[in-house]
């Protein structure tokens, strides 16, 4: 058992901190903002994590985890995670402030044997920057050294993300930082990559750009499907089932958001043309991307003609399901878009809709209790977030309440022959579009 420090209580952090008290180590974790610390104290999560509540209460139960805003919990602590906020700049450059402070707080506390691990998704370099602060507050002395572990959690499934890993990738330069911190992970059954801290750096931002390309790569075949008549759904798992190119992350729909996707794509870029690599590939994941929720408007307009006045209930606001986190969220660009066209929106969504009130202050939205009641007298539902929820609503009950006959999914998540049944037409992405007769009937 080993005495952690985790510093940041945001997803990554609070996560962590609450997985390795489930291996068994003793962690404290650090958290300057006020209001989130109370709510930990007082048993609460600050978050909308499905199965996080239940570790952190029973950590906290048997006194294995605490949370605290004293930076001297570093005193005596074997390894310290730095699980801070790394934002992104305007030019996409990453701002490392909050790793800079914390670095410095750490320094001037950590013993010379401890380990400074960054869980941070931080550009290639910060793990020797980070270093050198170390280094610098304890001038010839033996000091602490600093270990990139980034983390591949996702939001909404980050307890079974962190329970069953596909890989810890642990990037030290000197082993024996490295062996410490394989060590915290031994109660895990998976395969450890053990590398340079440079190039554990480099793995973080080389999984997530990929993945963010084949999001973009499926939703360019989406288009092609549509022009052409295929199936997407179909294309992509005929091409995914070669074990080179694999099935998951091949969903297309409005693209992805959420505080990574975008972030670390964006940093990519900056960083390669810093070093004057042309990222044209990554530069062009960025603008398929951004000029989806645009152009799903425009399918809209195909069909219903001018938005202005229409009623549009919206479902979805998060950035995708099982998460209230609505940072870059393709639902509310899209809600804007929709607003800008004189559209009336009614939104819902299962936990993001304090975040997203706050996000659209000021753009006209009614926020609604249900998906029933966002579609009360709309003349079409368009699917934002893949919430499975969404899956489950009963299409005859939705049909009743909306005034159209017309549902937009942006998610490729419904079934159209379901809808179908309750009258109600259907446009996907890169599929086929479902007409009911009820549509043939609204047209004449
Ligand atoms: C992502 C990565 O999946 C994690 O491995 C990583 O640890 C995390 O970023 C991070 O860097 O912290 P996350 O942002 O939580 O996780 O969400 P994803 O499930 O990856 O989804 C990202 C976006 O892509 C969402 O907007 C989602 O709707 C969209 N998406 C995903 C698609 O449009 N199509 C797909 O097939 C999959």
């Amino acid at each position: 058992m080993s005495n952690v420090v985790v510093i940041g209580a945001g997803y990554v952090g609070l996560v962590t901190a609450a997985f390795l008290a489930e291996l068994g180590h003793c962690v404290t974790c650090v958290e300057r903002h006020e209001g989130r610390l109370e709510t930990l104290k007082s048993g609460g999560i600050p978050i909308h994590e499905p199965g996080l509540q239940p570790i952190v209460e029973k950590a906290v139960a048997d006194g294995l985890l605490a949370f605290s805003d004293d930076m001297d919990a570093v005193y005596g602590a074997d390894v310290v995670y730095l699980a801070v906020g790394t934002p992104p700049r305007e030019d996409g450059s990453t701002d490392l402030s909050q790793i800079d402070d914390a670095a410095a707080q750490v320094a001037a506390r950590i013993a010379p044997t401890g380990v400074v691990v960054i869980k941070s998704t931080v550009p290639v370099g910060t793990g020797d920057r980070v270093q050198a602060v170390l280094e610098a507050a304890n001038p010839n002395e033996p000091t602490a050294a600093v270990v990139s572990n980034p983390e591949f959690l996702r939001e909404g499934t980050a307890v079974y993300d962190a329970r069953f890993p596909d890989r810890v990738v642990i990037g030290a330069n000197e082993p024996w930082a490295g062996d410490i911190v394989e060590a915290l992970y031994a109660g895990l059954r998976t395969r450890v990559v053990r590398t340079t801290r440079r190039s554990s750096e480099l793995i973080k931002y080389t999984a997530n750009a990929f993945l963010a390309t084949r999001i973009s790569f499926a939703n360019t075949i989406a288009q092609l499907c549509d022009t052409k008549g295929a199936v997407v759904d179909d294309v992509m798992l005929g091409a995914g089932l070669d074990k080179r190119v694999g099935t998951s992350f091949f969903v297309p729909g409005l693209g992805f958001g959420g505080s990574c996707f975008p972030k670390d794509v964006a940093s990519l870029i900056h960083e390669g043309r810093e070093s004057g690599i042309g990222m044209d590939l990554l530069e062009s994941v960025v603008s398929v991307n951004d000029q989806l929720p645009r152009a799903f408007v425009r399918r809209m307009e195909e069909e219903l003609g001018s938005l202005r006045g229409r009623t549009i209930g919206v479902l979805g606001l998060a950035f995708k399901g099982d998460t209230d986190d609505v940072r870059e969220s393709r639902a509310l660009l899209l809600i804007e878009a929709l607003v800008a066209r004189g559209a009336t929106v009614r939104a819902y969504d299962p936990e993001a809709t304090k975040n997203a009130r706050r996000e659209l202050d000021g753009i006209d939205v009614t926020f609604c209790r249900s998906a029933l009641s966002a579609a009360t007298d709309a003349d079409a539902v368009v699917v934002a977030t893949d919430w499975q929820d969404f899956a489950r609503i009963d299409p005859h009950r939705l049909a009743s309440r909306m005034r159209g006959d017309i549902v937009f999914d942006g998610r490729n998540l419904l079934d159209a022959d379901a809808l179908a049944s309750a009258g109600l037409d259907y446009v996907g992405v890169g599929r086929p579009t479902v007409r009911t007769d009820a549509t043939f009937r609204r047209v004449a």
